[in-house]
Protein backbone atom coordinates (compact mmCIF):
# COMPACT_ATOMS: atom_id res chain seq x y z
CA UNK A 1 0.00 0.00 0.00
CA UNK A 2 1.43 3.65 -1.00
CA UNK A 3 -0.82 5.92 0.31
CA UNK A 4 -3.44 4.69 3.54
CA UNK A 5 -7.31 6.85 3.49
CA UNK A 6 -8.26 7.56 6.90
CA UNK A 7 -11.31 8.87 8.10
CA UNK A 8 -11.16 11.93 10.47
CA UNK A 9 -14.13 12.10 12.26
CA UNK A 10 -12.81 15.21 14.51
CA UNK A 11 -11.57 15.74 18.25
CA UNK A 12 -13.89 13.73 19.92
CA UNK A 13 -12.78 10.62 18.16
CA UNK A 14 -9.73 11.25 17.76
CA UNK A 15 -8.45 8.17 19.82
CA UNK A 16 -10.06 5.97 16.48
CA UNK A 17 -7.71 7.61 14.06
CA UNK A 18 -4.94 7.30 16.78
CA UNK A 19 -5.38 3.56 16.83
CA UNK A 20 -5.25 3.30 12.83
CA UNK A 21 -2.23 5.10 12.57
CA UNK A 22 -0.65 2.79 15.59
CA UNK A 23 -1.42 -0.39 13.49
CA UNK A 24 0.29 1.28 10.74
CA UNK A 25 3.30 1.67 12.94
CA UNK A 26 3.47 -1.57 14.27
CA UNK A 27 2.84 -3.30 11.11
CA UNK A 28 4.10 -1.59 8.24
CA UNK A 29 7.00 -0.08 9.94
CA UNK A 30 9.06 -1.24 7.04
CA UNK A 31 7.02 0.01 4.55
CA UNK A 32 7.18 3.21 2.74
CA UNK A 33 3.53 4.69 2.76
CA UNK A 34 1.49 8.13 3.12
CA UNK A 35 -1.58 8.96 4.84
CA UNK A 36 -3.97 10.79 3.59
CA UNK A 37 -6.68 12.36 6.28
CA UNK A 38 -10.09 12.33 4.90
CA UNK A 39 -12.40 14.68 7.15
CA UNK A 40 -15.55 13.17 7.97
CA UNK A 41 -18.27 15.77 9.09
CA UNK A 42 -20.68 13.22 10.74
CA UNK A 43 -24.39 12.74 10.47
CA UNK A 44 -26.50 16.12 11.04
CA UNK A 45 -28.51 15.66 13.99
CA UNK A 46 -30.34 18.24 13.25
CA UNK A 47 -32.00 17.21 9.99
CA UNK A 48 -33.83 13.62 9.72
CA UNK A 49 -31.78 10.90 9.90
CA UNK A 50 -32.14 9.21 6.20
CA UNK A 51 -31.29 12.83 5.36
CA UNK A 52 -29.09 13.37 7.36
CA UNK A 53 -27.07 9.95 6.24
CA UNK A 54 -27.14 10.33 2.38
CA UNK A 55 -25.81 13.93 3.27
CA UNK A 56 -23.21 12.56 5.11
CA UNK A 57 -22.37 9.46 2.68
CA UNK A 58 -22.53 11.93 -0.57
CA UNK A 59 -19.84 14.11 1.45
CA UNK A 60 -17.39 11.01 2.43
CA UNK A 61 -17.95 9.44 -1.08
CA UNK A 62 -16.67 13.14 -2.48
CA UNK A 63 -13.92 13.05 0.21
CA UNK A 64 -12.68 9.30 -0.97
CA UNK A 65 -13.07 10.29 -4.70
CA UNK A 66 -11.01 13.33 -4.55
CA UNK A 67 -8.34 11.91 -2.46
CA UNK A 68 -7.92 8.96 -5.15
CA UNK A 69 -7.73 11.32 -8.18
CA UNK A 70 -5.05 13.92 -6.29
CA UNK A 71 -3.42 11.66 -3.65
CA UNK A 72 -2.47 8.20 -5.71
CA UNK A 73 -1.13 7.41 -8.94
CA UNK A 74 -2.14 5.36 -11.40
CA UNK A 75 0.66 2.63 -10.94
CA UNK A 76 -0.02 3.12 -6.86
CA UNK A 77 -2.57 1.05 -4.19
CA UNK A 78 -4.74 2.89 -1.39
CA UNK A 79 -5.85 1.02 0.95
CA UNK A 80 -8.85 2.13 3.65
CA UNK A 81 -8.32 0.80 7.48
CA UNK A 82 -12.23 0.08 8.51
CA UNK A 83 -12.70 -0.38 12.19
CA UNK A 84 -13.83 -4.12 12.90
CA UNK A 85 -14.64 -5.75 9.82
CA UNK A 86 -16.75 -4.01 6.53
CA UNK A 87 -19.52 -6.32 7.00
CA UNK A 88 -20.69 -4.91 9.63
CA UNK A 89 -22.58 -1.50 10.34
CA UNK A 90 -19.94 0.01 8.01
CA UNK A 91 -20.45 2.45 4.77
CA UNK A 92 -17.21 1.78 3.23
CA UNK A 93 -17.62 -0.79 0.83
CA UNK A 94 -20.70 1.04 -0.62
CA UNK A 95 -18.74 4.05 -0.61
CA UNK A 96 -16.17 2.17 -2.77
CA UNK A 97 -18.50 0.92 -4.77
CA UNK A 98 -20.23 4.39 -5.26
CA UNK A 99 -17.21 5.92 -6.18
CA UNK A 100 -16.63 3.56 -9.02
CA UNK A 101 -19.70 3.98 -10.22
CA UNK A 102 -19.45 7.56 -10.82
CA UNK A 103 -16.77 6.82 -13.38
CA UNK A 104 -14.81 9.65 -11.86
CA UNK A 105 -11.96 7.31 -10.97
CA UNK A 106 -10.83 3.51 -11.78
CA UNK A 107 -9.28 0.75 -10.10
CA UNK A 108 -9.79 -2.82 -8.85
CA UNK A 109 -10.00 -3.29 -5.24
CA UNK A 110 -10.21 -6.37 -2.39
CA UNK A 111 -11.29 -6.63 0.84
CA UNK A 112 -9.39 -8.37 3.50
CA UNK A 113 -11.42 -9.48 6.06
CA UNK A 114 -10.79 -7.80 10.72
CA UNK A 115 -12.61 -8.92 13.89
CA UNK A 116 -15.44 -7.58 14.21
CA UNK A 117 -15.99 -5.75 17.38
CA UNK A 118 -19.09 -8.42 17.59
CA UNK A 119 -16.27 -11.36 17.33
CA UNK A 120 -14.37 -9.61 20.31
CA UNK A 121 -17.66 -9.59 22.41
CA UNK A 122 -18.05 -13.59 22.27
CA UNK A 123 -14.56 -14.28 22.76
CA UNK A 124 -14.03 -11.80 25.84
CA UNK A 125 -17.40 -13.64 26.98
CA UNK A 126 -16.43 -16.90 25.80
CA UNK A 127 -19.42 -17.56 24.96
CA UNK A 128 -20.74 -18.46 20.95
CA UNK A 129 -23.22 -15.92 19.56
CA UNK A 130 -25.55 -18.73 18.76
CA UNK A 131 -27.70 -21.73 20.69
CA UNK A 132 -26.77 -24.95 18.83
CA UNK A 133 -28.83 -24.95 15.40
CA UNK A 134 -30.15 -21.52 16.81
CA UNK A 135 -30.53 -17.92 14.82
CA UNK A 136 -29.01 -14.74 16.17
CA UNK A 137 -30.47 -11.38 15.02
CA UNK A 138 -27.56 -8.60 14.39
CA UNK A 139 -29.19 -4.84 15.15
CA UNK A 140 -29.16 -1.69 15.98
CA UNK A 141 -30.56 -0.08 19.72
CA UNK A 142 -33.05 1.58 17.04
CA UNK A 143 -34.64 -1.46 16.31
CA UNK A 144 -34.67 -3.05 18.91
CA UNK A 145 -36.92 -0.23 20.63
CA UNK A 146 -39.39 -1.18 17.82
CA UNK A 147 -39.55 -5.05 19.17
CA UNK A 148 -37.74 -8.23 18.58
CA UNK A 149 -39.26 -10.01 15.85
CA UNK A 150 -41.23 -13.31 16.42
CA UNK A 151 -38.99 -16.41 17.38
CA UNK A 152 -35.88 -14.09 18.18
CA UNK A 153 -34.13 -15.60 20.67
CA UNK A 154 -30.60 -14.17 20.63
CA UNK A 155 -29.65 -10.63 19.32
CA UNK A 156 -26.65 -8.66 19.04
CA UNK A 157 -27.17 -4.94 19.10
CA UNK A 158 -24.30 -2.48 18.13
CA UNK A 159 -24.68 1.51 17.67
CA UNK A 160 -27.30 2.15 20.67
CA UNK A 161 -26.51 5.51 22.25
CA UNK A 162 -29.84 4.86 24.02
CA UNK A 163 -29.29 1.63 26.64
CA UNK A 164 -32.08 0.21 24.42
CA UNK A 165 -31.82 -3.08 26.15
CA UNK A 166 -33.79 -1.42 29.26
CA UNK A 167 -36.73 -2.01 26.82
CA UNK A 168 -36.20 -5.83 27.69
CA UNK A 169 -36.15 -5.44 31.49
CA UNK A 170 -38.71 -7.86 33.04
CA UNK A 171 -38.47 -10.27 29.87
CA UNK A 172 -36.29 -12.90 31.00
CA UNK A 173 -33.01 -11.84 29.29
CA UNK A 174 -28.90 -12.50 30.16
CA UNK A 175 -27.20 -9.84 28.92
CA UNK A 176 -23.74 -10.21 27.68
CA UNK A 177 -22.29 -6.49 27.51
CA UNK A 178 -18.50 -4.76 26.54
CA UNK A 179 -17.50 -1.41 25.60
CA UNK A 180 -14.40 -0.35 24.17
CA UNK A 181 -13.85 -4.06 23.09
CA UNK A 182 -9.52 -4.86 22.38
CA UNK A 183 -8.63 -1.87 23.96
CA UNK A 184 -6.76 -1.18 27.38
CA UNK A 185 -10.28 0.95 28.56
CA UNK A 186 -12.03 -2.32 27.96
CA UNK A 187 -15.26 -2.99 30.11
CA UNK A 188 -17.16 -5.88 30.55
CA UNK A 189 -20.39 -6.54 32.30
CA UNK A 190 -22.64 -10.09 31.85
CA UNK A 191 -25.48 -11.44 33.68
CA UNK A 192 -29.34 -11.61 34.06
CA UNK A 193 -30.42 -8.25 32.18
CA UNK A 194 -32.94 -7.35 35.53
CA UNK A 195 -30.00 -7.61 37.75
CA UNK A 196 -27.33 -5.71 35.90
CA UNK A 197 -29.21 -3.64 34.17
CA UNK A 198 -28.66 -0.53 36.68
CA UNK A 199 -24.93 -1.50 36.36
CA UNK A 200 -24.68 -0.81 32.65
CA UNK A 201 -26.38 1.91 32.50
CA UNK A 202 -24.10 3.53 35.31
CA UNK A 203 -20.37 2.44 34.17
CA UNK A 204 -21.68 3.07 30.23
CA UNK A 205 -22.91 7.06 31.03
CA UNK A 206 -19.78 7.74 33.43
CA UNK A 207 -17.40 5.72 31.20
CA UNK A 208 -18.78 8.27 28.38
CA UNK A 209 -18.49 10.88 30.32
CA UNK A 210 -14.72 10.29 31.16
CA UNK A 211 -13.67 9.72 27.48
CA UNK A 212 -16.11 12.02 25.96
CA UNK A 213 -17.48 8.64 23.61
CA UNK A 214 -18.21 5.07 23.45
CA UNK A 215 -18.59 2.02 22.03
CA UNK A 216 -20.43 -0.49 23.12
CA UNK A 217 -22.36 -4.15 21.89
CA UNK A 218 -24.26 -6.46 23.36
CA UNK A 219 -25.61 -9.82 23.28
CA UNK A 220 -29.30 -10.25 24.88
CA UNK A 221 -29.93 -13.70 25.30
CA UNK A 222 -33.35 -15.38 26.56
CA UNK A 223 -33.04 -16.97 28.99
CA UNK A 224 -33.95 -20.86 28.70
CA UNK A 225 -37.39 -22.15 30.33
C1 LIG B 1 -20.21 2.04 12.79
S1 LIG B 1 -20.34 0.54 13.67
C2 LIG B 1 -18.88 -0.26 13.15
C3 LIG B 1 -18.84 -1.73 13.49
C4 LIG B 1 -17.55 -2.37 13.02
N1 LIG B 1 -17.53 -2.50 11.57
C5 LIG B 1 -17.31 -3.73 13.65
O1 LIG B 1 -17.10 -4.70 12.88
O2 LIG B 1 -17.29 -3.84 14.88
C6 LIG B 1 -19.98 1.12 15.29
C7 LIG B 1 -20.64 0.26 16.35
O3 LIG B 1 -19.92 -0.96 16.46
C8 LIG B 1 -19.78 -1.33 17.82
N2 LIG B 1 -18.35 -1.28 18.16
C9 LIG B 1 -17.34 -0.96 17.32
N3 LIG B 1 -16.15 -1.06 17.95
C10 LIG B 1 -16.42 -1.44 19.22
C11 LIG B 1 -15.62 -1.74 20.35
N4 LIG B 1 -14.28 -1.66 20.29
N5 LIG B 1 -16.22 -2.13 21.49
C12 LIG B 1 -17.57 -2.23 21.56
N6 LIG B 1 -18.38 -1.97 20.51
C13 LIG B 1 -17.82 -1.58 19.36
C14 LIG B 1 -20.61 -0.35 18.62
O4 LIG B 1 -21.91 -0.89 18.74
C15 LIG B 1 -20.62 0.87 17.74
O5 LIG B 1 -21.75 1.67 17.97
Amino acid sequence: VDVFLVVDKGDVKAELVDVRQEVLRRFASESVYRIVDIDDPGRDPSIAYEAAVARWHLDRLQGFEQALITEVDDDQCAGILVWGDPSLYDSTLRIVEQVLERGQVRFQYRVIPGISSVHVLAARHRIPLNRIGGSVLVTTGRRLREGLPEGIDDVVVMLDAQCSFTVLVGQDFDIFWGAYLASPDEILIAGPLDEVVNQIVQVRSEARERKGWIFDTYLLRRQEG
